[in-house]
């Protein structure tokens, strides 16, 4: 696969939908980039997608919900691959109140974007949707210091934003149905990517982070940057702990960025 690739919306859990996509990564394979909407009382879209993928994102989202029914666009931090159609869903969405704490705000002002339909998550609250709460948390690890996940009361999802992602070799729905090395590899290449320094982390303290999770025994955990896992915590929170010591990232060359570029372009 050598151009983004927009799965479409499927239903991956109770009320929750996924907006599922893939990219790839040099010559590592392919990455979900995945958004989800929460069909609750006051519906929710988290995550908009990356920018390259705009009209097929925007079709996927279409399929899922009227936007104009979206009450929030929940943005778990501000990287691009996450927020890239943030103003094309906000146009469609009037009504959408965009959900950040107030570092991904200060971002978002750095980026000259709107910011007045901001509505801050402030620390220790719970965001009501009016049938369920959705309750922030901190993820094992992260890329970006105002990472907020979550975990929804009615469904039992947690959603870990970047965390729990894989590396893959081919476009895949469901981890479950991934070969257990191929993904244990495949989380381990990501978090060294994603949060290299989890190479000097606390071992300790981050079992206890893993356990936390494993005693919120998730119905399924829904990532940014993985198939729907569901059944599969204990083998998520042991490749994660495999994580701490075990990934590596080899740099692509530039030799290697000039044949991608050619790929591409061939491509196209
Ligand atoms: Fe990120
Ligand atoms: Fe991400």
């Amino acid at each position: 696969m050598t151009m983004p690739t927009m799965l479409g919306a499927e239903t991956v859990a109770p009320d929750t939908t996924s907006l599922s996509s893939f990219l790839p990564v040099a010559d590592l394979g392919v990455l979900a980039v995945n958004a989800f909407v929460i069909h609750a009382e006051q519906p929710i879209l988290v995550h908009t997608g990356a920018a390259a993928l705009r009209q097929p994102f925007l079709a996927a989202l279409a399929d899922a919900i009227d936007p104009s029914d979206l009450r929030y666009i929940f943005l778990s931090h501000m990287d691009a691959d996450h927020l890239g159609n943030l103003d094309a869903v906000l146009a469609l969405a009037p009504q959408a109140k965009v959900l950040t704490n107030f570092l991904g705000m200060a971002k978002m002002m750095l980026q000259e974007r709107d910011l007045s339909r901001v509505s801050l998550i402030e620390p220790g609250s719970e965001i009501d949707l009016g049938d369920r709460r959705l309750v922030p948390l901190k993820p094992p690890y992260y890329d970006a210091p105002e990472t907020t996940g979550f975990f929804d009361t009615k469904s039992r999802v947690l959603f870990s934003a970047d965390a729990f992602g894989a590396l893959l070799e081919s476009p895949e729905t469901e981890a479950a149905a991934i070969a257990p090395d191929a993904l244990r590899d495949g989380m381990l290449g990501w978090a060294a990517i994603d949060a290299p320094w989890l190479a000097t982390a606390d071992g300790g303290k981050f079992g206890r982070l893993l356990r936390n999770i494993e005693r919120l025994d998730p119905t399924a955990i829904v990532s940014g940057h993985l198939p729907v896992a569901r059944g599969v915590t204990g083998r998520l929170t042991r490749n994660l702990n495999d994580a701490l010591s075990g990934g590596t990232f080899a740099v692509p060359d530039h030799d290697t960025f000039e044949r991608l570029l050619a790929e591409v372009a061939a491509a196209a």
